[in-house]
């Protein structure tokens, strides 16, 4: 089937004339047909209403009269539901949906009609609260087929990701035309990726809050930050795996790096409960890498085949690669990140020897003893710094200090520690704090006088209070926005084995702020 799959806009309006520019609004926006849901149109009446919606078209359109026993606003008697169909099909809409319950005497009457209409019948089904087993979903389109569809169109709702691996596979060996979609949240790269296993269409809305089924991306989203119509089948797919992830800006960084360093790839949300049933269900070699966020640091490196040996210092592997043998490398993006750009920032005051890293022989006191605290101490430590960790619980900065080779401190000593060139310090705390912006500070502003390169790995404001006093102190300071550049540069770069865009990626995520 060399079909490039559709992107049709879903229309909910409550009248014909708003539907009417709906239809326009579709068509400008990049929609290749639209659905007209008339059952979302108070008082409709097929006879007036649908040759006006129809003569009005711009696009290719469906028709679909969606009764509440199958999620939709029709109440009332089937037999003018049915025959608003076929009216539809008599006026030449270019498609018309039929519901699996009443579509083999719906599709028989049609044939006996002998109508010149070349109206093509997807038969429909949804399941509004979960997705069915392999066995059942191959019964369940075997029995669509038998309707005598042209289009089988099966739409599920994920309770899970590990959902969306079974109807996709179910779509890779449809026979005939298929649309199969997953609701909800967690489906979303059914709808996404539909192009890539063949899918005959995917749903984009106009704008966010006029979906028409749950989950439902919009347009914009798909064709301009997903790429929607260059996803084909061998796209490959990377993403982020976390939980939450609906606020990440993976995908608006990633992909156009993919497209301006000419990779067939798309980079998606992937909203996950279970990394290890994740990895097992999604493990086509088209699945290519991933990008790790709380709370799957820590399971990826247990997972992952084999982890860089600074990931599994840290303790957390935020990126996985998966390598043409089909095993999955993990590596930490963070610490290289952090560090190499507070390398430069030394750089650039002067603080730099000219061989190997400015940080070697320097003080560096880290803030905290967290995740972001564990890469920054051991990151510091490998290039050869002298490693301070402070931490408000003792315990957890006395833990990191031994495995890294680092010296502790309470909180309390933070204000007292002696003075060396050169010294470094990097605050770890509270990673995205905001919008707790002006939280009392550790440090009076005196006592910053000491370091000459302050870090804080908060982006959030881009400009920390920490940071504005220690530049007014006189310290070079690096911002974590940094950190978060590099880091996403690295995944890249590990991603693709090639050089990012890396201009590119820094605008993107300056652009953010
Ligand atoms: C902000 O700080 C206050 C006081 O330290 C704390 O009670 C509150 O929970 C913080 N809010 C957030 C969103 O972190
Ligand atoms: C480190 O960052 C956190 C979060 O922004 C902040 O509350 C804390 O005061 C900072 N530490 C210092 C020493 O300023």
């Amino acid at each position: 089937m060399a079909h490039r799959c559709l992107v049709c806009a879903p229309l909910v309006a409550k009248s014909v004339e708003d539907m009417v520019a709906k239809m326009g609004q579709a068509k400008a926006a990049g929609a290749d047909l639209v659905e007209l849901r008339v059952d979302h149109i108070e008082g409709f009446k097929a006879e007036a209403d649908l040759p006006t919606l129809l003569d009005a078209r711009t696009l290719p359109a469906i028709v679909t009269y969606r009764p509440t026993w199958e999620g939709g606003e029709y109440i009332g008697d089937e037999a003018p539901r049915l025959q608003a169909l076929h009216l539809a099909a008599d006026l030449g809409a270019d498609f018309v949906d039929v519901e699996l319950q009443c579509a083999t005497d719906f599709i028989a009457a049609r044939k006996s009609k002998s109508s010149s209409s070349a109206t093509k019948f997807i038969v429909s089904n949804h399941n509004y609260h979960f997705t069915p087993s392999e066995e059942e979903l191959g019964a369940l389109a075997a029995k669509v087929v038998a309707t005598g569809a042209d289009i089988v169109k099966l739409v599920t709702t994920a309770e899970d990701i590990t959902d969306v691996g079974r109807v996709l596979k179910l779509q890779s060996r449809a026979q005939i035309p298929t649309i199969t979609l997953v609701m909800g949240p967690k489906g979303l790269i059914s709808r996404i990726l539909a192009p890539k296993f063949g899918g005959f269409l995917t749903f984009g809305t106009l704008a966010s809050g006029q979906e028409s089924a749950p989950g439902q991306p919009t347009l914009a989203d798909l064709i301009n930050i997903y790429r929607i119509k260059q996803i084909n089948a061998d796209t490959k797919v990377y993403g982020i795996i976390g939980n939450p992830v609906g606020h990440s800006k993976g995908p608006l960084l990633h992909n156009p790096a993919f497209a301006e360093t000419g990779h067939n790839a798309v980079y998606v949300p992937l909203l996950v409960d279970n990394l290890g049933e994740f990895l097992k269900v999604f493990d086509a070699p088209d699945f290519a890498g991933f990008s790790v966020t709380i709370p799957f640091k820590e399971d990826a490196i247990i997972l992952a085949d084999e982890v860089s040996p600074l990931a599994k210092d840290i303790g957390a592997v935020n990126t996985l690669v998966r390598k043409s043998d089909g095993r999955y490398m993990g590596y930490n993006t963070d610490c290289d990140g952090a560090l190499s750009a507070i390398e430069d920032g030394l750089r650039a005051r002067g603080l730099a020897t000219s061989e190997g890293s400015p940080l070697a022989g320097k003080t560096f006191v880290v803030i905290g003893a967290g995740g972001a605290g564990k890469a920054l101490a051991f990151g510091a430590k490998v290039r050869g710094a002298t490693v301070i960790v402070v931490n408000r619980n003792f315990q957890r900065a006395y833990e990191l200090a031994k495995s890294c080779g680092a010296i502790a401190f309470p909180l309390e000593e933070l204000a007292n520690l002696p003075a060396s060139p050169g010294m470094v310090l990097a605050n770890s705390t509270s990673v995205g704090m905001h919008p707790n912006v002006s939280a009392s500070p550790l440090l009076d502003k005196e006592a910053l006088r000491k370091y000459d390169l302050v870090f804080d790995a908060v982006y959030n404001p881009l400009e920390t209070r920490l940071l504005r006093e220690a530049k007014e102190m006189g310290a070079v300071v690096v911002s974590g926005i940094e950190m978060f550049i590099r880091q996403a540069i690295g995944q890249f770069e590990l991603f693709t084995d090639g050089p990012a865009p890396r201009e590119l990626m820094r605008s993107i995520i300056e652009g953010f702020h």
